[in-house]
């Protein structure tokens, strides 16, 4: 028999698809809805491998791009806008307090952040840098550069070995030196044990992806 709490739960996450999925659905940016179904669905299988807390975990993943810097005016409006979205909902005061602490921590932020402090937090983070890395992410990469105006390639603009977060927002660079500033990193700032196997594998086809195209660049294959 389903609990009070679980049917509860049910509603919580019913509701909050859709209101992600109204406030995300125009999103060119690689921040869509099936961003947010991609890093729910990895965030539940995560969770179940590591004992977290499942319901907090899918709360965060679904409200996680709501409160994101770029598409909002700041980081406190947007935070202000799932913390009131909480509100209207049966979520306790321990949970929305957790769920906020999550997304206000877990962007990469150049990766100047320093480490989540809960399990869950643990979770979400490295199911968002999951579809950061791999297939999908390769995809999202050049939706995004073309979005911002950056070419596929330009030999002569080097990749930048480090930056503040504003030059990492907003210098000229190009989608595949987008590869060697962060997503061929994101490999080595996975936390749980579950997600690092998971990176490995699609860390190296992404790798074997950017090898191959420099030799198609010079003609070489
Ligand atoms: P986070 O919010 O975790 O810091 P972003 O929102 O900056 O991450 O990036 C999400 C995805 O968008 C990246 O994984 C990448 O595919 C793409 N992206 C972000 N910035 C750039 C960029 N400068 N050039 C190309 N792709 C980018
Ligand atoms: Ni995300």
């Amino acid at each position: 028999m389903t609990s009070s709490n679980e049917l509860r739960q049910k509603k919580i996450i019913e509701k909050t698809e859709a209101f992600v999925k109204a406030e995300l659905s125009n999103d060119p940016t690689g921040h869509d809805w099936w961003h947010i179904h991609r890093v729910v669905q990895m965030s539940k299988r995560l969770a179940d491998a590591e004992g977290a807390d499942i319901f907090v975990c899918v709360l965060a993943a679904l409200l996680h791009d709501v409160a994101d810097e770029k598409l909002n005016e700041s980081k406190e409006s947007g935070l202000r806008k799932v913390g009131d979205w909480l509100e209207t909902q049966l979520v306790n005061k321990e949970e929305c307090r957790h769920v906020l602490e999550i997304i206000s921590t877990m962007s990469y932020n150049a990766g100047t952040n320093p480490p989540m402090r809960t399990l869950e937090g643990k979770v979400v983070q490295d199911a968002d840098r999951l579809d950061a890395i791999g297939a999908i992410a390769i995809a999202r990469t050049f939706l995004y550069a073309g979005w911002i105006g950056h070419p596929i390639y330009d030999p002569d603009i080097v990749p930048r070995d480090s930056m503040t977060p504003k030059e990492y927002r907003h210098d000229k660079s190009t989608a595949i030196n987008h590869f060697h500033e962060k997503l061929l990193k994101l490999k080595d700032r996975i936390n749980t044990i579950t997600a690092k196997k998971i990176a490995e594998e699609r860390h190296l086809y992404m790798e074997q992806y950017v090898d191959r195209f420099y030799l198609e660049w010079e003609g070489q294959v």
